[in-house]
């Protein structure tokens, strides 16, 4: 397989060595990874891989019991909700929504922390980032560079260390990006390791480690910060039957992002920041009376 993010995307009929999702007809999804002359076992059949092997994506193959397979090449989400975890992985709907939110571009340098399983290591890839990750745990650091190779081959900008961001970070990167409990003990690092106008983007459980976040950043040298939460609604469509699903995913994380700020200029007689204060988030000071909070209360 080639080797960086061109990897992620396998082209023509599927190969030996090759990774697909097999789907049956009640939409059960197997992660499976062709072998020439083996043998996949569910309980809906055994599929030969020899059966797979040179076919095209989207083709139906038949089990032992008579059942259909449906065979696709998997897309990153397949992979992220089927690969082996160690920790918790980031949710598809919000890996998307960080890859965006976070501003990620081919040819950005990210630092990553910690990388748990590889799920956000792998979205960060595919957009194109070259990254670095710090990881404490030896063995989520192993299952994470093993899922990330998996996908997208030995060559992929990736690196991962064993270390604790929290006492620091050796590294000039455009974006930080965090899934661990306490991302407010890293801002302290980041004048100096992340770019001016950089982004941060952390990824937290709960609204009380968010809205400390939000208070660690409204300290400074920080802004233009923002707070989302995913709600991803499927919809069941068939027929005379159009409505939204009954089950969804009901919570995942807060996604915030924040941008670092250089330092004003001193004009003579004048500090750097203004006094007044702005709108939360955005920079003290900034906001115009007229659309700021002071609005809202007026
Ligand atoms: C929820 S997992 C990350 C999952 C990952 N984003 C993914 O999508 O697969 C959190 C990870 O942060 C790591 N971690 C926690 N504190 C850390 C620290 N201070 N420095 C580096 N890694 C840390 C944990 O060991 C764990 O692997």
């Amino acid at each position: 397989m080639r080797a960086g993010p061109g990897a992620l995307r396998g082209h023509g009929s599927l190969a030996d060595g090759e990774r697909v999702l097999l789907v049956d007809a009640k939409d059960r999804r197997y992660l499976v990874t062709l072998r020439a002359g083996t043998r996949f076992h569910t309980h809906a059949g055994i599929v030969d891989h020899d059966d797979l092997i040179g076919q095209m994506e989207g083709t139906t193959v038949t089990g032992s019991t008579g059942r259909r397979f449906l065979v696709v090449r998997p897309t990153l989400a397949d992979v992220v909700l089927k690969m082996p975890r160690g920790a918790q992985v980031v949710y598809p709907k919000d890996l998307a929504v960080m890859v965006s939110s976070a501003d990620i571009a081919p040819g950005d340098r990210v630092l990553e922390a910690g990388v748990g399983s590889g799920a956000l290591s792998m979205a960060l890839l595919r957009a194109g980032a070259s990254v670095v990750g710090y990881e404490l745990r030896e063995d989520f650091a192993a299952r994470a560079t093993a899922n990330v190779v998996a996908m997208a081959g030995e060559g992929a900008p990736y690196r991962v260390e064993l270390r604790d961001v929290y006492a620091g970070i050796d590294e000039v990167v455009d974006r930080v990006v965090l899934d661990l409990p306490e991302p407010w003990r890293v801002l302290p690092h980041l004048p100096g390791a992340l770019r001016f106008g950089g982004i941060v983007c952390a990824y937290l459980p709960t609204i009380n480690q968010t809205a400390q976040l939000r208070a660690a950043l409204d300290e400074g040298p920080f802004g233009l910060t923002t707070t989302v939460e995913v709600l991803h609604r499927t919809w069941h469509i068939e027929a005379r039957s159009v409505r939204p699903d009954h089950r969804m995913v009901g919570h995942t994380g807060f996604i915030t992002t924040s941008r670092l700020l250089a330092p004003a200029p001193a004009t003579s007689g004048s500090p750097g920041v203004p006094e007044t204060s702005g709108a939360p988030g955005v920079l003290p000071g900034l906001s115009d009376p007229a659309t700021g909070p002071e609005a809202d209360r007026a």
